[in-house]
């Protein structure tokens, strides 16, 4: 098979698309005034600034005044996690999240632990799955915070925030903030139906936006700090001269995000169980991490036995198929995947699990090019491993007794 280049890391990051940039070059060029300023320039430049967030708020079912702009979705994170820390730790010093949160919101509930707040790190089932009664039995009057995310970067599944909010509310008058990074565009994420949801966190380059910008949603009336002081941008919340064209790219990739998803997570949903049908019954000894149905559309994550994770990407990437062994963060770490153990991997396993993740130029034929290699690469590593050569040997020591 002639060789191809394929993307398949998706959950990664995605490329800018074409509408996208040219709804941000003029903001570079010709309105490029500070959105501070009185002149025209500047308010050329805010109109623009404004415009993006009231269409972010339509696109999310929220008001433009809950909508900030950051710099991407491990400053929301951070910001709704440390902004509620530092405008409620005085009512409450307790904070639950789950085991399989993204690092950008484990290591700062680890940071927020050294500074005096307790921590419940729930866990999850063997699919990924919050445990409910877990997180009902953790609230407490001094829970401030309940932190967990829409769906997982890693092995893509997908929480049921509705219930979640609900139990939250239930049980405790602690803010809720989903980490939606992966989610939005690819599930609905519409926060009148998400009602009980006061924190969101969005990050634009996950559906075809720009790097480096990203959004938190604060629902009217959550009590939050600032995390970023100095002037009095986003509404004395987050202070720096605004990234314009940065907030018209993200709004726009949103816009067509959403109005595209229904459609797309189909095709993808579709791809997907495809490439997860074709790798379970043709190669031997893989497993599916993450829960079969209540996954990201674009999301498919494997172990294989005898096979470690960095070997299996770096052949797939000569093959030009580029994947992951986890999130973008900690595939270059030798560390295994968190979310793996969560999930109840034995440690050697949680080293060596394949992501693919699909997105808008993910054929079949990609699929079915990218199975191929798979199987060739998997049959490489297992016959030079030598975990492999002493299960063979088992196996016909077991056929020869019988
Ligand atoms: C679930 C989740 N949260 C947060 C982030 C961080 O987003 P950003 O890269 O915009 O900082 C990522 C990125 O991989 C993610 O997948």
């Amino acid at each position: 098979m002639a060789k191809k280049e394929i993307y398949l890391d998706h959950a990664a990051t995605t490329y800018v698309r074409q509408e996208v940039l040219d709804a941000m070059l003029p903001c570079m060029t010709d309105i490029y005034g500070n959105p501070s300023s009185l002149h025209s320039f500047g308010q050329r430049a805010r109109k623009a600034l404004e415009a993006a967030r009231a269409s972010v708020a339509a696109s999310l079912h929220a008001r433009p005044e809950e909508i900030f702009f950051t710099s991407g979705g491990t400053e929301s994170d951070n910001w709704a996690l440390r902004g509620v820390a530092a405008a409620q730790g005085s009512k409450g010093r307790h904070i639950i999240t789950s085991k399989i949160e993204h690092p950008a919101v484990l290591n700062t509930a680890k940071d927020l632990e050294k500074a005096g707040f307790r921590v419940t790190y729930l866990d999850v089932d063997a699919d990924g799955v919050v445990n409910v009664d877990q997180l009902k039995e953790a609230l407490t009057p001094d829970t401030i915070l309940v932190s967990i995310m829409a769906a997982n970067n890693e092995i893509g599944t997908i929480q049921p925030i509705e219930e979640l909010g609900r139990i939250v509310k239930a049980g405790s008058k602690a803010a809720f903030h989903v980490d939606a990074v992966q989610a939005v565009g690819a599930i609905e994420v519409n926060l009148e139906k998400w009602k009980d949801v006061d924190l969101l966190s969005l990050s634009g380059h996950k559906f075809y936006g720009p790097k480096g910008v990203g959004v938190l949603f604060i629902r009217k009336g959550t009590r939050i700090g600032p995390m970023i002081t100095g002037g009095s941008q986003e509404r004395k919340k987050r202070a720096g001269t605004e990234n314009v064209p940065g907030s018209v790219g993200f709004a726009k990739a949103l816009e067509l995000a959403v109005a595209e998803m229904p459609e797309e997570s189909r095709r993808l949903a579709e791809l997907r169980d495809y490439l997860i049908d074709r790798v379970l019954t043709e190669i031997k000894g893989s497993r599916l991490n993450g829960h079969r149905t209540k996954r990201l559309p674009g999301n498919a994550n494997f172990s294989f036995d005898y096979i470690e994770g960095e070997g299996l990407l770096m052949y797939m990437s000569m093959r030009g198929v580029a994947a992951s062994t986890g999130s973008a963060c900690s595939s270059a770490s030798l560390e295994p995947s968190h979310v793996l153990l969560a999930i109840g991997l034995k440690h050697e396993t949680a080293h060596g699990s394949f992501r693919a993740t699909l997105g808008k130029t993910t054929t079949k034929e990609d699929i079915d090019y990218t199975v191929e290699a798979l199987k060739d690469v998997v049959n490489m590593l297992r016959e030079m491993s030598p975990l492999y050569d002493e299960m063979k040997g088992a196996e016909r020591q077991c056929t020869v007794k019988k």
